[in-house]
């Protein structure tokens, strides 16, 4: 399994964009903590978030290979329940469906990333005092961050968390690297 500077360096090198970089320190941060909680291996979970989206360059044309392609150019570097894991990420894309922890753990925790970025950057405190009952509000808004599936984040109950509980843990997780992720 590469290590964190060699994944890294991957991220750096397949995706120029900022805001998926961001996304992808995110992910990681939330996958670390989810680790932490459940007593899973949180260099695996982490390394899983922070490479999901590895061919999102290739693939951002092409749903239906988002996933299976960063799997494969993942295949000598991650165990095989962490390729599983980002290629049912994209499920709905893919047809491969999560099954383990770390499935539906990519799943939720990448895509709450999303609504908790979105909520932080409309609030003059951005993270700080980032309150569950305010994202709950927010994700029965439709029309906020409209392109963050709320269903998706629900997953978290397949991990036994409660949804109040999963999105305290992740904006605190994000809180630990908000400059990193461009919340600070
Ligand atoms: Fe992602």
């Amino acid at each position: 399994m590469l290590d964190r500077d060699a994944a890294l360096a991957l991220v750096r090198a397949n995706i120029p964009d900022l805001s998926l970089f961001q996304h992808c320190l995110a992910s990681e941060a939330v996958l670390r903590s989810l680790a932490d909680r459940l007593g899973q291996d949180e260099t695996l979970w982490a390394l899983t978030g922070l490479l999901h989206d590895l061919d999102y360059a290739t693939t951002k044309d092409d749903p239906a290979r988002h996933g299976l392609a960063a799997a494969d150019m993942l295949a000598a570097e991650l165990p095989g329940e962490a390729l599983q894991a980002i290629r049912a990420h994209n499920a709905e894309h893919t047809g491969v469906a999560p099954e383990s922890a770390l499935d539906f753990a990519l799943r939720c925790g990448e895509t709450v990333t999303g609504l908790i970025t979105a909520a932080a950057l409309v609030r003059p405190t951005k993270l700080e005092g980032l309150a569950a009952s305010s994202l709950k509000k927010k994700m029965k808004d439709k029309a906020f961050a409209r392109t963050v599936n709320r269903e998706t984040i629900k997953e978290c109950d397949r991990l036994g968390l409660e949804l109040a509980d999963f999105l305290n843990l992740a904006v605190a997780a994000m809180q630990g690297v908000a400059p990193d992720v461009g919340l600070a």
